[in-house]
């Protein structure tokens, strides 16, 4: 059995950064996500037991590097006893470079892989399982803006609003798109032990959720934009007051940053997000979405920009 599913990395506009059960892969916090539509993974899982053992390809190319932890994943929704599968994900943004690849692949993997098995799973159902994979995978299941809370021994999904209730913008500026370095388990695994913050990280955080929360459904842009930016400055503050540190920034990075925030103090309704990567995402009121762009690409040390709208969840893109 085959089929196919497509998914939209999504982007946190209330961080989460850290564990609190590392079997589960279960965070530490509640976070609060726009998913986007211009970007996407789009993964095809076959189940073939002549194959022998799990082949993986991303854009054609074998991807022997992810093929555990997609294999896993696989697993969890398939059962350990599924037959080896062949899995072709394609993707059409840089991957492992701060831009949530691993959330869009994730959540497609989850998607096709219940539907190639028969599995008949609720969307709450693969978004537990694809978090297990990728925490922020979770969120990419549902479409708009999506708020994941931690209840009992497990992660709760709700759409705050749909991509239709307020279609914000993001403009993606590239400063560099080779693989980070330091993934983001190992380096939120460095801040929970490390960082002198951490404890403030986790006591802040349902203040910060709550405000997001507030001007989501109010609609109240510079709301979002204060809290917003506050907790991508507090996440990376964590990283960087970690031993060893983790900075994910480069020099365009912060030159992107002050772009922005100079647009903002002129009027424009424009606020910035970074996740664990160099590439600064603005999120913005439809009508300035040209002159951050133009802003943005200009920026020395920027390669390109991406833009997207605010798009759906996962779902199966093939014939049933
Ligand atoms: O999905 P993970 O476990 O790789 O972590 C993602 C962490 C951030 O993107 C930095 C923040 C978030 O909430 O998405």
């Amino acid at each position: 059995m085959q089929a196919t599913a497509r998914a939209q990395p999504n982007i946190a506009l209330i961080k989460y950064w850290g564990k609190r059960d590392t079997e589960r892969n279960l965070p530490a916090v509640g976070s609060i996500s726009i998913t986007l539509d211009e970007l996407y993974t789009e993964i095809t899982v076959a189940f073939e037991a002549s194959l022998g053992a799990d082949v993986l390809t991303l854009n054609g190319a074998p991807a022997p590097d992810m093929l555990p932890r997609m294999s896993r994943c696989i697993d969890r929704v398939a059962g350990a006893d599924r037959p080896a599968g062949r899995i072709d994900s394609v993707c059409n943004f840089p991957v492992a470079a701060g831009l949530a690849s691993s959330a869009s692949s994730f959540a497609a993997a989850a998607v096709a892989a219940a539907a190639a098995a028969g599995r008949d799973y609720s969307t709450a159902e693969l978004a537990s399982l694809a978090g297990q994979a990728s925490g922020s995978a979770a969120r990419s299941l549902y479409g708009g803006f999506v708020e994941l809370a931690n209840v009992n021994d497990d992660i709760a999904l709700d759409v705050l609003i749909d991509e239709a209730a307020w279609p914000l913008r993001v403009v993606v500026a590239i400063t560099d798109a080779a693989a980070k370095k330091t993934g983001s388990t190992e380096a939120m695994e460095i801040s929970r032990r490390t960082s002198p913050f951490y404890g403030r990280w986790l006591d802040e955080q349902p203040r910060d959720l709550d405000a997001a929360r507030d001007a989501i459904l109010a609609r109240d842009f510079d709301r979002l934009a204060d809290v917003a930016e506050h907790s991508c400055l507090k996440m990376h503050s964590l990283t960087w007051t970690s031993r060893p540190p983790v900075v994910y920034w480069n020099a365009t990075t912060l030159e992107c940053l002050q772009a922005v925030r100079e647009l903002r103090a002129a009027g424009v309704g424009v606020f910035f997000t970074a996740d664990a990567g160099p590439q600064v995402k603005a999120v913005c009121l439809p009508d300035a979405a040209g002159r951050v762009a133009d802003t943005l690409s200009a920026v020395a040390g920027v390669s390109h920009i991406i833009e997207s709208g605010i798009g759906a969840g996962a779902r199966r893109v093939d014939a049933r």
